[in-house]
């Protein structure tokens, strides 16, 4: 039912149930001790990452640079009975755009809009740019309404939010030839998904420029696309609501 009452999103079914039926495991059983362990090995802290990228590099920790936007964030959220997560990786994302001088920038996965509101603080104060954001809203969701809220109004003049799934999204965006100076990858987390959609926004990133993808020790799909584009990557070891989680830097040469 929630599917049919939603056109936009009828292919996305149709892939849904094509998956169902071809899946060999239940994807709650898909946690991966392999990547894993590659993470735990190769893993650093988020300062340590940015100094791998820029030796000269300070630290910003986007709570205390936007206290404001951040205690707003929290007020607008902390009324709702249901739960997305939480602030995933908004002072590595702010401090890798200004790294960049970003200006043109792509994010798979919006929820309660964390994420965007830390590039769009960032293109904000740059006083330039524009945030691409691609979001699906969870099977069985029901606060469509509620995707990218606790992005402020006075923000959202520089962000487009399209409501497709990846698979539709982001061929209609290659199809522009558009090219980003920075992605942030943080939506569908299954090894096809990650497999299909990271060879495309590698493809849509400017020379020198950042892919950056979220959750990569739920399975080996990072590791694969690195392997296969011949990417070192940089491997942050970092917390989401006190929980450990590995987040993935690819620099473009
Ligand atoms: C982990 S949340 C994103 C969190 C967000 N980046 C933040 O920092 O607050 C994942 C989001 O991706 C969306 N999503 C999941 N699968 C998707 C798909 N195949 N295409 C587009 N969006 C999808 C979910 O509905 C959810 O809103």
């Amino acid at each position: 039912m929630w599917f049919l009452s939603r056109p936009s999103l009828y292919k996305q079914l149709m892939r849904e149930i094509i998956s169902f039926v071809k899946r060999k495991e239940h994807p709650t059983l898909s946690y991966s001790e392999e990547a894993v362990s590659w993470c735990i090995k190769n893993a650093c802290d988020e300062e340590k990452a940015l100094l791998r990228i820029d030796p000269s590099w300070n630290f910003l920790d986007f709570n205390q640079e936007f206290p404001k936007l951040v205690k707003d964030g929290f007020k607008v959220i902390e009324s709702f009975n249901f739960n997305w997560g939480g602030q995933g990786n908004i002072s590595l994302n702010y401090c890798l755009a200004k790294h960049l001088q970003a200006e043109r920038i792509l994010e798979t996965g919006v929820a309660y809009g964390w994420s965007s509101l830390s590039l769009l603080a960032y293109l904000n104060r740059m006083n330039r740019g524009s945030l691409v954001s691609i979001d699906m809203p969870f099977w069985g969701t029901q606060h469509e309404d509620k995707i990218g809220c606790v992005v402020p109004s006075s923000l959202r003049d520089r962000w487009k939010l399209i409501r497709l799934p990846d698979r539709d999204a982001i061929p209609a965006l290659l199809k522009k030839n558009l090219s980003f100076d920075l992605c942030h990858y943080d939506s569908d987390k299954s090894y096809q998904g990650k497999i299909w959609a990271l060879p495309r926004l590698w493809s849509t990133l400017r020379e020198k420029g950042i892919l950056v993808c979220d959750d990569i020790n739920d399975n080996l799909a990072f590791k694969h696309f690195c392997e296969s584009e011949m990417i070192d990557p940089i491997i942050v070891k970092t917390y989401d609501s006190q929980v450990q989680k590995f987040v993935g830097i690819a620099l473009k040469n």
